[in-house]
């Protein structure tokens, strides 16, 4: 069941994506095709899958959910950008392919990034069908929060911080939740935001957000460890050669999936408080921490 509903909407997304792309004007061939090259190959397109899955959960229209999707997805695309860059992870390889300023240039990977941060929010604040103003208007503003210093670019500030250096496991927690778990969070919150859903229903669907994104990034730091560049199509050994603060180096690689582990356990109990049909989100959960890619 979750192959399927992957596949389906890995294929909505990605036609959203492409055609918010391909509507720019031609002002700058190679900066749209950069913005192509981070946006439009591969991914998993996890973020676009909990608003559609959640919010088909709650009832929501599909269709209302497009403009939610496409602009994450957005965002995450352009911090994948700019996360590569030499100045950040400087890795070479992202999703099997050379990185933005590998296949153009530094300059062009920042504005490409800058590029689809902006376009996120174009989508984000266009009028959503079954969508009023305000529900709208929460919408952009979950996502600049969740994008922004009380998220992403936040959490990886300190992620920058924390490298070459011993931190504590609280510090860690929060940088996960800041750098990746910000956004997934917001992926939910698009979803509860569509479907207003009361206030018990809203803190279940919540604190699932919160467990599954804080595993997902435990996640991806022990594939970083025991899954090879070819399963990840990004440079295995990446965080352990930079000396970045991870689960398994605070934890061990034992101690970090058995937290992942522990994550989704409390991810699906949240989950069976709410009165829906969740057995797909629930598979996807389980899938965060068996995956290998
Ligand atoms: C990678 O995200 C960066 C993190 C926040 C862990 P994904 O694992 O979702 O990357 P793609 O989009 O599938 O390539
Ligand atoms: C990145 O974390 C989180 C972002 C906000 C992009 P990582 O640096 O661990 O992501 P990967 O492993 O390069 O995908
Ligand atoms: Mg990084
Ligand atoms: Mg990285
Ligand atoms: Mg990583």
């Amino acid at each position: 069941m979750l192959a399927e509903s992957l596949g389906k909407y890995q294929q909505r997304i990605n036609l959203q994506l492409s055609s918010h792309i391909d509507a720019l004007a031609d002002t700058d061939p190679r900066l749209k095709a950069a913005m192509k090259h981070g946006a439009l190959i591969g991914g998993k397109r996890i973020r676009p899958f909990l608003v559609y899955a959640i919010g088909d959960m709650l009832n929501v229209k599909l269709e209302t959910l497009d403009e939610c999707a496409a602009a994450i997805e957005c965002v995450h695309a352009y911090s994948l950008i700019h996360d590569d860059l030499p100045a950040m992870d400087n890795d070479a390889l992202r999703r099997g392919q050379p990185t933005v300023h590998i296949a153009y240039d530094e300059a062009t990977a920042i504005l490409a990034g800058d590029a689809l941060q902006a376009l996120a929010f174009e989508i984000i604040s266009e009028p959503i069908k079954n969508i009023t103003p305000s529900q709208n208007l929460a919408m952009v503003k979950a996502l600049a929060n969740a994008s922004g210093y009380s998220g992403m670019c936040g959490g990886q500030a300190m992620d920058l911080r924390s490298t070459n250096k011993q931190i504590e496991l609280a510090t860690l927690i929060q940088l996960h939740q800041l750098k990746t778990g910000a956004l997934i969070r917001c992926a939910v919150e698009f979803a509860i935001i569509a479907a207003q859903v009361n206030d018990e229903e809203r803190q279940a669907l919540l604190d699932f957000a919160d467990a599954i994104g804080l595993a997902f990034q435990v996640q991806d730091d022990v594939l970083d460890i025991i899954a090879s560049t070819e399963e990840l199509g990004k440079p295995q050994g990446s965080d352990t050669d930079s000396n970045k603060s991870t689960y398994p180096k605070l934890l061990g690689l034992e101690g970090a999936q058995k937290t992942a582990t522990s994550l989704i356990e409390d991810a699906l109990s949240a989950l069976a408080k709410l009165p829906y049909n969740s057995q797909l989100i629930a598979e996807f959960a389980r899938y965060i921490i068996e995956r290998r890619v």
